[in-house]
Protein backbone atom coordinates (compact mmCIF):
# COMPACT_ATOMS: atom_id res chain seq x y z
CA UNK A 1 0.00 0.00 0.00
CA UNK A 2 1.73 3.44 -1.04
CA UNK A 3 0.96 6.27 0.93
CA UNK A 4 0.74 10.20 -0.67
CA UNK A 5 1.79 12.85 1.28
CA UNK A 6 0.90 15.87 0.34
CA UNK A 7 2.27 19.31 1.72
CA UNK A 8 -0.03 21.62 3.70
CA UNK A 9 1.09 24.07 1.17
CA UNK A 10 0.10 21.61 -1.70
CA UNK A 11 -3.20 20.96 -0.46
CA UNK A 12 -3.89 24.60 -0.40
CA UNK A 13 -2.73 24.87 -3.71
CA UNK A 14 -5.23 21.78 -5.11
CA UNK A 15 -7.76 23.49 -3.13
CA UNK A 16 -7.58 26.82 -5.18
CA UNK A 17 -6.95 24.80 -8.69
CA UNK A 18 -10.14 23.50 -7.96
CA UNK A 19 -11.96 26.70 -6.56
CA UNK A 20 -10.30 28.31 -10.10
CA UNK A 21 -12.35 25.63 -12.34
CA UNK A 22 -14.85 25.96 -10.38
CA UNK A 23 -15.13 29.80 -11.37
CA UNK A 24 -14.54 28.93 -14.72
CA UNK A 25 -17.38 26.78 -15.11
CA UNK A 26 -20.21 29.21 -13.24
CA UNK A 27 -18.96 31.78 -15.76
CA UNK A 28 -19.15 29.32 -18.11
CA UNK A 29 -22.49 28.87 -17.48
CA UNK A 30 -23.42 32.36 -17.27
CA UNK A 31 -24.32 33.16 -21.05
CA UNK A 32 -26.47 29.91 -21.41
CA UNK A 33 -28.61 31.26 -18.34
CA UNK A 34 -28.84 34.77 -19.86
CA UNK A 35 -29.68 33.52 -23.13
CA UNK A 36 -32.97 31.49 -21.43
CA UNK A 37 -34.42 34.21 -20.12
CA UNK A 38 -37.23 33.50 -17.29
CA UNK A 39 -41.15 34.20 -18.55
CA UNK A 40 -41.45 37.21 -16.32
CA UNK A 41 -45.04 37.69 -17.30
CA UNK A 42 -47.39 37.19 -14.47
CA UNK A 43 -50.76 38.83 -16.14
CA UNK A 44 -52.15 36.76 -18.52
CA UNK A 45 -54.79 36.93 -20.66
CA UNK A 46 -57.05 33.41 -21.09
CA UNK A 47 -59.99 33.36 -22.54
CA UNK A 48 -63.16 34.73 -20.64
CA UNK A 49 -65.00 32.67 -18.46
CA UNK A 50 -68.35 33.24 -16.67
CA UNK A 51 -68.28 33.51 -13.10
CA UNK A 52 -71.86 34.18 -12.04
CA UNK A 53 -74.58 36.52 -12.48
CA UNK A 54 -74.34 39.42 -9.99
CA UNK A 55 -77.91 39.59 -8.80
CA UNK A 56 -77.51 35.95 -7.69
CA UNK A 57 -74.31 36.67 -6.01
CA UNK A 58 -74.88 37.74 -2.02
CA UNK A 59 -72.54 39.89 -0.26
CA UNK A 60 -69.86 38.11 1.52
CA UNK A 61 -70.54 34.47 0.31
CA UNK A 62 -67.47 33.16 -1.92
CA UNK A 63 -68.70 31.48 -5.19
CA UNK A 64 -66.13 28.51 -6.27
CA UNK A 65 -64.73 28.28 -9.70
CA UNK A 66 -61.86 27.04 -11.63
CA UNK A 67 -59.34 29.55 -13.64
CA UNK A 68 -58.01 29.72 -16.31
CA UNK A 69 -58.42 25.76 -16.00
CA UNK A 70 -59.57 22.75 -14.04
CA UNK A 71 -56.57 22.39 -12.04
CA UNK A 72 -56.96 26.08 -10.83
CA UNK A 73 -59.40 26.58 -8.33
CA UNK A 74 -60.74 30.55 -7.24
CA UNK A 75 -63.32 32.40 -5.29
CA UNK A 76 -64.89 35.62 -6.10
CA UNK A 77 -66.82 37.48 -3.35
CA UNK A 78 -69.48 40.50 -3.37
CA UNK A 79 -67.73 42.59 -1.22
CA UNK A 80 -70.21 45.11 -0.38
CA UNK A 81 -68.32 48.04 -0.69
CA UNK A 82 -65.94 49.26 -3.40
CA UNK A 83 -62.36 47.65 -3.48
CA UNK A 84 -59.14 47.77 -5.42
CA UNK A 85 -59.94 45.84 -8.68
CA UNK A 86 -63.73 45.35 -7.69
CA UNK A 87 -66.28 45.01 -10.38
CA UNK A 88 -69.93 44.73 -11.45
CA UNK A 89 -72.66 47.54 -10.45
CA UNK A 90 -71.36 48.64 -7.26
CA UNK A 91 -67.19 47.96 -8.51
CA UNK A 92 -67.35 45.34 -4.86
CA UNK A 93 -66.97 41.58 -6.61
CA UNK A 94 -63.10 40.15 -6.48
CA UNK A 95 -61.50 36.81 -6.98
CA UNK A 96 -58.87 35.04 -6.40
CA UNK A 97 -56.94 32.07 -7.11
CA UNK A 98 -57.46 30.03 -3.43
CA UNK A 99 -53.93 28.57 -3.59
CA UNK A 100 -52.24 29.59 -1.02
CA UNK A 101 -48.59 31.30 -2.49
CA UNK A 102 -46.44 29.39 0.74
CA UNK A 103 -46.79 25.97 -0.62
CA UNK A 104 -50.33 26.07 -2.40
CA UNK A 105 -52.46 24.62 0.50
CA UNK A 106 -56.72 25.88 -0.79
CA UNK A 107 -57.43 28.49 1.87
CA UNK A 108 -60.75 28.89 2.81
CA UNK A 109 -62.23 32.70 2.88
CA UNK A 110 -63.67 33.87 6.27
CA UNK A 111 -66.69 35.63 6.44
CA UNK A 112 -66.02 36.98 10.12
CA UNK A 113 -62.45 38.65 9.10
CA UNK A 114 -63.38 39.13 5.02
CA UNK A 115 -60.22 37.03 4.57
CA UNK A 116 -59.16 34.11 3.14
CA UNK A 117 -57.42 32.11 5.55
CA UNK A 118 -54.69 28.86 5.29
CA UNK A 119 -55.47 26.00 7.22
CA UNK A 120 -51.62 24.56 6.91
CA UNK A 121 -49.49 27.31 8.27
CA UNK A 122 -52.00 30.16 8.98
CA UNK A 123 -51.14 32.75 5.94
CA UNK A 124 -53.85 35.34 6.24
CA UNK A 125 -54.93 37.20 2.94
CA UNK A 126 -56.89 40.42 2.85
CA UNK A 127 -60.05 40.06 -0.06
CA UNK A 128 -60.73 43.91 0.68
CA UNK A 129 -57.32 44.85 -0.35
CA UNK A 130 -56.52 42.60 -3.71
CA UNK A 131 -55.32 39.57 -1.83
CA UNK A 132 -52.89 41.12 0.43
CA UNK A 133 -50.68 39.01 2.82
CA UNK A 134 -51.84 40.37 6.39
CA UNK A 135 -49.33 37.57 8.01
CA UNK A 136 -48.12 34.42 7.76
CA UNK A 137 -45.17 32.57 5.94
CA UNK A 138 -46.28 32.88 2.22
CA UNK A 139 -43.87 35.00 0.01
CA UNK A 140 -47.09 37.35 -1.57
CA UNK A 141 -50.34 38.10 -2.19
CA UNK A 142 -52.82 35.64 -3.54
CA UNK A 143 -52.96 35.80 -7.52
CA UNK A 144 -56.30 38.06 -8.12
CA UNK A 145 -58.30 37.07 -10.74
CA UNK A 146 -58.62 39.58 -13.24
CA UNK A 147 -63.10 40.19 -13.96
CA UNK A 148 -65.22 41.84 -16.21
CA UNK A 149 -68.73 42.82 -16.17
CA UNK A 150 -71.13 42.84 -18.88
CA UNK A 151 -74.37 45.12 -17.76
CA UNK A 152 -76.27 43.69 -20.22
CA UNK A 153 -76.31 40.33 -19.37
CA UNK A 154 -75.33 41.15 -15.60
CA UNK A 155 -72.60 38.46 -15.87
CA UNK A 156 -68.68 38.02 -14.09
CA UNK A 157 -66.39 36.94 -16.42
CA UNK A 158 -62.57 36.04 -15.36
CA UNK A 159 -60.47 36.98 -17.90
CA UNK A 160 -57.15 36.77 -16.92
CA UNK A 161 -54.45 35.77 -13.86
CA UNK A 162 -52.80 39.04 -11.99
CA UNK A 163 -50.18 37.20 -10.08
CA UNK A 164 -48.66 33.73 -10.20
CA UNK A 165 -50.74 31.07 -9.41
CA UNK A 166 -49.11 28.51 -6.93
CA UNK A 167 -46.88 25.83 -8.16
CA UNK A 168 -46.34 27.59 -11.27
CA UNK A 169 -44.01 28.97 -13.83
CA UNK A 170 -46.32 31.35 -16.05
CA UNK A 171 -49.43 30.14 -15.52
CA UNK A 172 -49.65 27.87 -17.55
CA UNK A 173 -49.98 23.70 -17.43
S1 LIG B 1 -49.35 26.60 2.64
FE1 LIG B 1 -50.39 28.38 3.33
S2 LIG B 1 -49.16 29.18 4.88
FE2 LIG B 1 -48.13 27.40 4.24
Amino acid sequence: MTQTTVSRRDFFKMGGGLAAGAGVAVTGLAPASAEAAPNTAVTLPYKPKTVARVKTMKVNQPVPFNYPDAASPCSAVKMGAPVPGGVGPDGDIVAFSVLCTHQGCPTVYDTTDRCFKCPCHYSIFDAEKGGQMVCGQAPSKLPQIVLEYDAKTDMIAAVAVNGLIYGRQANVL
